[in-house]
């Protein structure tokens, strides 16, 4: 894999463990022995959902969403779309979103919706990373594993033109791709 691309490290692969398993503690704090449907949101949060529900103690099932809205470039067209949606029910369900990153907002938004419409019992949302700065619409969140600053990262599940998802740990991506955000 050419790396040349890659600037600094921003969570090496301990920090994110370390994180993961308290965020895992305190899912299964709140869940107890309630049963959970966690619902990721492909491509992004494989990882982080595969990590996370293994320190989950609550029964679960998971399954995915997939939205996309970034194309090819690091700039959000601030136009997601869901291309495939879960065929588990989610009605009556206390359902647990799981996300990457939370940016601007909408691909979360529009994947929350979506939940909704099925009525679920309870829908709470756990992002990996959260790049506040950027929202330009409200989503709640229960969980967030990391603030992180206004610049784009790759690693652990999140990509450039689809390269360095299989990264264990998160790192910034160098100029030029930085440039026009
Ligand atoms: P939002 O709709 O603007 O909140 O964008 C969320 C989606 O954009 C995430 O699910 C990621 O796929 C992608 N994204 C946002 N920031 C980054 C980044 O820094 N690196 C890689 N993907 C990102
Ligand atoms: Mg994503």
């Amino acid at each position: 894999m050419a790396e040349k691309d890659l600037g600094k490290i921003l969570l090496t692969q301990a920090d994110i463990e370390r994180r993961v398993m308290e965020l895992g503690k305190e899912i299964s704090l709140f869940y107890r022995a309630e049963p959970v449907t966690v619902v990721g949101v492909l491509k992004g949060a494989v990882f982080f959902l595969a990590d996370l529900v293994r320190q989950i103690e609550s029964p679960l099932t998971y399954d995915f969403f997939q939205a996309e809205s970034y194309g090819l470039d690091t700039a959000s067209s601030g136009i997601p779309r869901l291309t495939l949606t879960t065929k588990t029910p989610l009605g009556d369900r206390h359902v647990l979103l799981v996300e990457d990153i939370i940016d601007t907002g909408f691909t979360l938004k529009l994947v929350r919706e979506a939940v909704l419409l099925e009525k679920p019992r309870s829908l709470r949302t756990c992002v990996l990373l959260d790049k506040k700065d950027r929202r330009q619409t409200d989503v709640p969140l229960d969980w967030v594993g990391f603030p992180i600053p206004n610049r784009f990262v790759v690693g652990y599940g999140l990509d450039y033109r689809e390269r360095y998802r299989n990264l264990p740990y998160l790192a910034f991506l160098d100029e030029p791709w930085e440039r026009g955000r």
